[in-house]
């Protein structure tokens, strides 16, 4: 704040006041500046040290002309300085101010006056000298506007931090509301079930339901342009408008942080021409505040990131702001780094060049900047989807020879003036992996011993993998999401990846799905009123209650090509026990609670959104009058199997199970006539706008969840059919995606 306030104050003041006295250190600065273009003999011929702190002639010099053109305001301690300065060097003081006493005005005035020209030459003099009027002026505007940019370049990357906090801010504020909003309805809810076992509750159609429901429909669901939002453009992908606006906002932020307020002069001793100062200061400003964007882009790529449960945005959003706050600081430092060579060569050519290589900090920035570039070459979509590992292991050892360059490329600022930047990014880093070894451990303290049952099923092409979780501090939640770690293969122990929790079985020892008992076949269905007997499972998936002795998390996995491949191999194969390390909860729950209607749009694994949430969801405390989940999935095995597992969920009245088998022609014979009857069966892909229209129809003004988990373009046509619902008036509608993949 201080330093802001003194920019403004330099900014208002008028430059070309040559009368005036000059204020503050750059005066006594611009003074030393122009008087040690000349060399003073007196001291014969000592170092250039001794010369300038015991030298008479050039004291006398540089106090006369501080006491001819500066205020005395700060003299003293400038002095102070300077002195402290000389006794750290030489163990020698400087002659006092007093000196000049001795001489009247008119001595003064006969003094030699020091032009421009004069001084360009270096002389070499024997008398006292006075810069003139013209002289002064420019060595302190040189010495001004340089350091009022210096200064200005580190405020300017502040004002980036004070961005993220706005826009952590809104997320904290709005979730916050949205919370204490579900909880009085809620409550509202509770008191106002009519006896038919429905409520009513209809939003209020005011002022602030109708700027939501513009808000919602217009900036935070849509996609940003296009309807692509989880899809990729080419090479690229989009993320949603509100996140696009955000990003936009911070990259014009940069742009004309970067644009604006330089000040340059005429008669600049450093830098001549207009075209050197902007090329030093536009240079000097991007590499500063590319350094200042590190933490950011460490902060925000972070699986434990601690403003991720402050905001509740997921990791994806964060991530895309990790990707653009590096894309940006890379852009800047390639700026800074071009700017620079520019500079360097304009001197002596490659000879320069050369000479400049050879110094560590010079040669270290340029790499660091080079790996910059190779960071982002090696993230681009393409390769991060197809070489998941092979795109990480680049990543992170490129991150870390950055981290090292750029230290040593400010090093020459000391240890804390820029590397106060670099030390947060290694803190964020450590502290994170610490995090993630802790939950590991949390899961399970002997966590070598943490041995999962891995099942896989060639029909449905899944494998179903149990973790016994009863060690485990914390309580599985429904939507959240598992790191597991095959710790067996040695060669690829280090490779985690994640997966939604599908529920929580209670029994191990039938891994082959046999019996019905899942959470929902042991709760007595379709019974509101049965507060005391809902079962142990169906408790698991609530905040409160401790895992039982033998609870197991259960992950329904597709085998792609990489870890998935292995896994299948592995339990087809062994078909028994896997050690694995499994790192989580991560991830938050969705707020379902609150609605009264839910549509789960999902697609193949997707499914396990749904099943994780459903126990939660039926149970007294929430308020859904109507669920319904429309599943497309290639396999009917699949489908058997998870009917087998939630058969009695279907009884419950309120929820209606819509299946799409969109590949094998097989037949429904393996699965019991009644467990069909429930499920609405329907050939091909489901058509995503009819179901969700058909959806917000029936449930008019209610508030009405859709939730997509999916395929990349079902999750985009159900968020484009929530946009065009919202844009006929049903108002209630939200909706919310649990991706699979940033
Ligand atoms: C929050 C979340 C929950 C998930 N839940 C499930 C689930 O319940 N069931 C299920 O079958 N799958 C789930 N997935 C997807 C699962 O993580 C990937 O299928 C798995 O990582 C692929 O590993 P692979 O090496 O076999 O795949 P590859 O064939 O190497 O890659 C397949 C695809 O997965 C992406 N991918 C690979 N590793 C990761 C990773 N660590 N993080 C993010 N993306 C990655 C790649 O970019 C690529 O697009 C989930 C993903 C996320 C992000
Ligand atoms: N390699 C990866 O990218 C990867 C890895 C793991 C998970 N995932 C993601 O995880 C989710 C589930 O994966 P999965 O392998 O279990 O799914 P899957 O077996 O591919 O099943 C997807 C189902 O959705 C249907 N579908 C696809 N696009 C649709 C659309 N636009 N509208 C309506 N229905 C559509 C498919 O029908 P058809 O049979 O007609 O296609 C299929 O029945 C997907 O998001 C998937 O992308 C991706
Ligand atoms: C500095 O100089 C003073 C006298 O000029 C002397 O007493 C003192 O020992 C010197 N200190 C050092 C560290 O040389
Ligand atoms: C520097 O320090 C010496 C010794 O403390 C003092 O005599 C002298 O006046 C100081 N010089 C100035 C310019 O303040
Ligand atoms: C300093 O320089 C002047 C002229 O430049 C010369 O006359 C004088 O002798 C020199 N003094 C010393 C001490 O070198
Ligand atoms: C947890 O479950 C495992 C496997 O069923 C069992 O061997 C172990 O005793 C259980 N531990 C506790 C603390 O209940």
């Amino acid at each position: 704040m201080r330093s802001i306030a003194f920019v403004l104050l330099l900014s208002a003041r008028p430059i070309a006041a040559h009368v005036a006295l000059r204020s503050g250190k750059w005066c006594f600065g611009g003074c030393e500046t122009a008087v040690n273009y000349a060399t003073f003999n007196d001291t014969g011929p000592g170092s250039k040290k001794t010369r300038s702190c015991e030298g008479v002639l050039r004291a006398t010099s540089l106090y006369l002309c501080i006491d001819e053109y500066c205020e005395a305001s700060g003299r003293t301690a400038w002095f102070q300085d300077a002195n402290e300065t000389c006794i750290q060097r030489i163990n020698a003081t400087l002659p006092p101010y007093e000196i000049i006493d001795q001489f009247g005005p008119e001595e003064r005035s006969g003094f030699k006056r020091l032009s421009a020209d004069e001084a360009f030459k270096w002389p070499t003099l024997n008398e006292v000298v006075v810069p003139d009027d013209d002289f002064f002026e420019r060595a302190f505007t040189t010495l001004d506007a340089a350091y009022f940019e210096y200064d200005i370049h580190r405020v300017y990357g502040y004002v980036l931090f004070y961005f993220w906090a706005v826009v952590i801010s809104i997320g904290v504020g709005s979730r916050l509301l949205s919370l204490i909003h579900g909880l009085r309805r809620q409550e509202w809810q509770r008191v106002s079930t009519s006896p038919d076992g429905f409520n009513h509750f209809q939003t209020k159609p005011g002022i602030s339901s109708w700027s939501q429901a513009l808000l919602k429909r217009y900036v935070t669901i849509p996609a940003a342009f296009n309807n692509r939002c989880s899809q990729p453009f080419g090479w690229c992908s989009v993320p949603t408008r509100i996140q696009s606006l955000t990003i936009l906002a911070f990259v014009v932020l940069n742009i004309v942080l970067c644009s604006i307020n330089y000040r340059l002069t005429d008669g600049n001793l450093y830098w001549p021409t207009h075209t050197a100062q902007l090329l030093r200061f536009v240079s000097d400003r991007t590499g500063i505040i590319s350094l200042i964007n590190f933490p950011l882009i460490w902060l925000f790529g972070m699986r434990n990131n601690t403003l991720m449960w402050m905001t509740g945005w997921g990791f994806g959003t964060y991530n895309n702001f990790h990707r653009w706050v590096a894309r940006v600081s890379t852009a800047q430092a390639v700026v800074h780094s071009v700017g620079y060579t520019i500079m360097i060569w304009e001197g002596d050519g490659l000879a320069s060049l050369m000479k400049y290589l050879h110094k560590h900090y010079f040669w270290n920035g340029e790499l660091a900047t080079i790996l910059m570039c190779a960071l982002l070459a090696f993230s681009v979509y393409g390769l991060r989807r197809s070489h998941y590992e092979i795109f990480l292991t680049l990543h992170i050892i490129c991150s870390v020879f950055v981290l090292v360059t750029m230290y040593y490329h400010v090093l020459i600022f000391g240890y804390w003036e820029w590397n106060s930047f670099v030390y947060p990014c290694v803190a964020v880093w450590i502290l994170d992996r610490l995090l993630r070894g802790g939950r590991i451990l949390a899961f399970n303290y002997r966590f070598w011993n943490t041995k999962a049952t891995a099942t896989y099923d060639p029909d449905s092409h899944i494998v179903s993998l149990r973790v016994p979780c009863n060690k485990s501090w914390l309580n599985p939640q429904p939507g959240t999401y598992y790191y597991i770690y095959v710790v067996d293969d040695l060669l690829y122990a280090h490779q985690n990846h994640p997966f939604t929790l599908a529920y929580v079985s209670t029994d191990i020892e039938r891994p082959d799905l046999q019996l019905p008992l899942s959470p929902i076949s042991e709760r007595p269905s379709a019974d509101r009123a049965g507060s005391s007997d809902s079962s142990e499972s169906d408790a698991l998936l609530q905040p409160t209650a401790c895992p039982s002795k033998t609870a197991s998390l259960v992950f329904l996995v597709r085998p792609y090509d990489g870890f998935t491949a292995r896994l299948a191999k592995r339990a087809a194969t062994h078909q028994a026990s896997i050690r694995v390390l499994v790192e989580g909860p991560y991830g938050h729950t969705v707020p379902l609670h609150s609605f009264t209607n839910i549509l789960f749009m999902v697609g193949g694994t997707g499914i396990a959104v749904p099943l994780s949430h459903i126990s939660h969801l039926l149970s007294e405390t929430s308020s859904v009058v109507s669920l319904r989940i429309v599943w497309a999935v290639r396999e009917h095995a699949f489908l058997a199997s998870i009917l087998r597992e939630f058969h009695t969920l279907l009884e419950d009245e309120r929820v209606e199970l819509e299946v799409h088998v969109t590949q094998d022609e097989k037949n429904t014979d393996d699965v019991p006539a009644d467990e069909m009857k429930r499920v609405k069966l329907m050939p091909g892909r489901p058509a995503v706008h009819d179901v969700v229209e058909e959806m917000a129809r029936e449930s008019g003004y209610d508030r009405l969840a859709v939730v997509a988990c999916g395929p990349a373009r079902m999750a985009d046509e159900t968020r484009k059919a929530c946009v065009a619902m919202l844009g006929r008036g049903f108002r209630g509608v939200e909706y919310f995606e649990e991706s699979f993949k940033w």
